[in-house]
């Protein structure tokens, strides 16, 4: 059964059809490469999915059960986590602090409870490893190269049970080594069973690591196939209208 459902999703922002009719569901453990132009609607798509915006029409089911979210932390609490472009990371913190952001682990009992930054930290690197990042849990995030900013985003994805990762242009402003250490994060999280979903414009990312492509245009979805039927050819000919629709 699908973990995640959309079902004849639009969201307009006045006169702005930002995104129109869209259907479609995330399997457990499936990396859904999501494409097209600058203003095709994909932000828009999976802020919806986030808790960020409601939809102006249509639904959306988890578990089969339609959800219906008024704030992004209720996205977190049924297990759908986002990683934004930006990545929205504290750089004076550092990468254990910026884990548990507004997740924070305590102990000690009433007014004396105290940041147990001890468990952070070792929590913290549990995770690192469990991706095979190398990135220090102590290390402030300013000192950080992208890839290891990246891990720190995708690890924060890791402190609950998720089971769909949203993931916003992760690889569009890193270096090469660092793209195939997100790659690698990525099959990480897929490998546990985890639903991602891969906004890039890097159609060699989407190609190797993607086990399915959708793409957008003008809000609409134009494509939705195993990326093992699809090539490049034929998605940037979708993207650029050349090809209508497959
Ligand atoms: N908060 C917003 N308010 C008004 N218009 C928006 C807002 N967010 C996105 N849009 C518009 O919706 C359309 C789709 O944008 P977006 O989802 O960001 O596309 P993409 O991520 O594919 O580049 C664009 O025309 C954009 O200007
Ligand atoms: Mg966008």
């Amino acid at each position: 059964m699908a973990v995640l459902e959309l079902v004849n999703i639009s969201k307009h922002f006045g006169a702005i059809q930002a995104v129109s009719d869209v259907s479609l569901s995330l399997e457990r453990g499936e990396v859904v490469g999501l494409m097209g132009d600058n203003g095709a609607g994909k932000s828009t798509l999976v802020k919806m999915m986030a808790g960020n915006f409601r939809p102006s029409h249509g639904t959306i089911r988890l578990d089969g059960a339609e959800l219906v979210m008024h704030r992004p932390v209720e996205a977190r609490q049924h297990g759908i986590e986002i990683v934004y472009q930006d990545l929205a990371l504290c750089d004076n913190l550092t990468a254990a602090a910026n884990v548990f952001l507004g997740r924070e682990i305590r102990r000690g009992i009433g007014p004396l409870r105290i940041l147990d930054y001890k468990a952070m930290y070792r929590r913290a690197g549990e995770i690192f490893r469990e991706l095979k990042s190398e990135t220090p849990p102590r290390n402030l995030v300013r000192q950080m190269s992208g890839g290891q900013r990246q891990a720190v985003a995708i690890a924060r994805t890791m402190l609950s049970e998720a089971k769909i990762v949203l993931m916003d242009e992760p690889t569009a402003a890193i270096s090469v080594r660092q793209v195939a250490e997100v790659l690698n994060l990525i099959r990480e999280l897929r490998d546990r069973g985890i639903a991602v979903v891969l906004i890039s414009h890097r159609m060699p990312d989407v190609f190797t690591v993607a086990d399915r492509v959708i793409v957008m245009r003008r809000g609409r979805k134009v494509a939705d196939k195993p990326i093992a039927a699809s090539s490049p050819e034929e998605v940037t000919g979708l993207i650029t209208g050349a090809i209508e629709q497959v």
